[in-house]
């Protein structure tokens, strides 16, 4: 399907994450100091949704255990092992784009899942 138009720049603050869903997938958009990553919303632990944690700079808590990740990377900090799955992202004018059929891409310097750890 390609890229996907989910927010704006205006919505989406630097040090700001939101939860939002692509092609049935869910996506968490993260915003750290205007690079903007976009990860499946799911914690590789036991799957709770990532965007209810808590997020410092480029550094991602689960609210559910505490599994802790770059979020500017995709990896783990604790476990390191932990990876997230990340999807491609742009930005256009005003807008961002998730393409839930990439991993990586335009924007976003994600590392591939297989990176990780
Ligand atoms: S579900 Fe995220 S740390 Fe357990």
């Amino acid at each position: 399907m390609g890229y996907q138009a989910v927010t704006t720049l205006d919505a989406l603050w630097s040090g700001e994450m939101a939860a939002c869903a692509v092609e049935g997938k869910r996506v968490v958009l993260i915003n750290i100091d205007g690079e903007i990553r976009a990860y499946e919303d799911i914690c590789p632990h036991m799957r709770t949704p990532l965007s209810r944690g808590v997020l410092h700079g480029a550094v991602l808590t689960c609210a559910t255990h505490g599994w802790v990740f770059d979020v500017r990377a995709g990896c783990g900090i604790n476990p390191k092992q932990a990876c997230l799955t990340p999807f491609a992202t742009a930005v256009r004018g005003n807008e961002i784009l998730v393409d839930v059929g990439q991993s990586g891409g335009t924007q976003s310097t994600a590392l591939p899942h297989e990176e990780c750890a």
